[in-house]
């Protein structure tokens, strides 16, 4: 299967924030803790400036986990914005075969009992769901979503699945975008190939130096040209 991935450096996705020097100014969560799971600063950065790019008030997040990453979006979006995250819940999990680096995850997540946005400025704006994302309805929230970020199961089935929703619930008319993370993870190789296959049909671009993956709906094709006039795709 031909592979048309486009690597791109960090800085071309900051060049997308239309903003002066003065104004490049956005709120991060200084990191809580150390560990697997979660983005780097430099992934964090990207997530946030995507959001900024597409002047995201609607996002939704595949995977809350501490909820570091909900906290990054919910401080990030306007007042009256909205930050949906979904994860799985014990009902939900009975039924599932999770990859083993998931599972711990999971359990990680339902030992915590207070995510990172609860209690937070911005905490009304995030909306809580629980299920498994596989068989989750999204039809609620069908074309009105500004950015989707895929951080949930990562095995092939949950990966493509996830994929497809968030193909269902971006919004349509306006320029918006789906992340994914964990592109190049060696822990799921899986995801990294379906993303490779992907990238001949559809221009996803991966961010140098971080695990993130991304594609923008561009109705007025302002974003793409900017990503992609230079950078030439690799062979992989
Ligand atoms: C890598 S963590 C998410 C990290 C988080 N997005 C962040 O940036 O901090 C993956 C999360 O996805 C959840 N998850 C795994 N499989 C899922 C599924 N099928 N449906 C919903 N959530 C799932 C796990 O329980 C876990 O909390």
């Amino acid at each position: 299967m031909p592979k048309n991935m486009r690597h791109i450096r960090p800085y071309k996705v900051f060049g997308l924030v239309e903003a002066s020097p003065a104004d490049r100014i956005v709120q991060l969560q200084l990191p809580p803790r150390r560990g697997a799971g979660g983005l780097t600063l430099l992934e964090t950065c990207i997530v946030i400036a995507a959001t900024n790019a597409v002047k995201a008030r609607r996002a939704f997040e595949f995977g809350t986990f501490l909820g570091s990453t909900t906290l990054n979006l919910a401080v990030n979006i306007p007042e009256d914005g909205e930050v949906s995250t979904l994860d799985l819940d014990q009902a939900s999990l009975a039924a599932l075969s999770q990859h083993p680096e998931d599972a711990a995850l999971t359990r990680t997540h339902f030992a915590t009992r207070t995510l990172d946005f609860m209690g937070s400025r911005a905490a009304h704006k995030v909306k809580t769901l629980t299920g498994n994302s596989v068989t989750f309805d999204f039809s609620p929230w069908k074309d009105s979503i500004d950015l989707v970020f895929i951080d949930g199961g990562h095995d092939l089935l949950t990966v493509k699945a996830d994929t497809e929703h968030a193909m269902e619930i971006v919004a349509k008319d306006t320029t918006s975008c789906i992340l994914w993370h964990d592109y190049n993870n060696k822990d799921y190789p899986e995801l990294s190939t379906y993303l490779d296959e992907m990238s001949a049909s559809t221009p996803i671009f991966h961010v140098e130096d971080t695990m993130i993956c991304l594609w923008f709906n561009d109705p007025t094709n302002a974003i793409r040209p900017r990503l992609g006039s230079t950078d030439q795709p690799r062979a992989a």
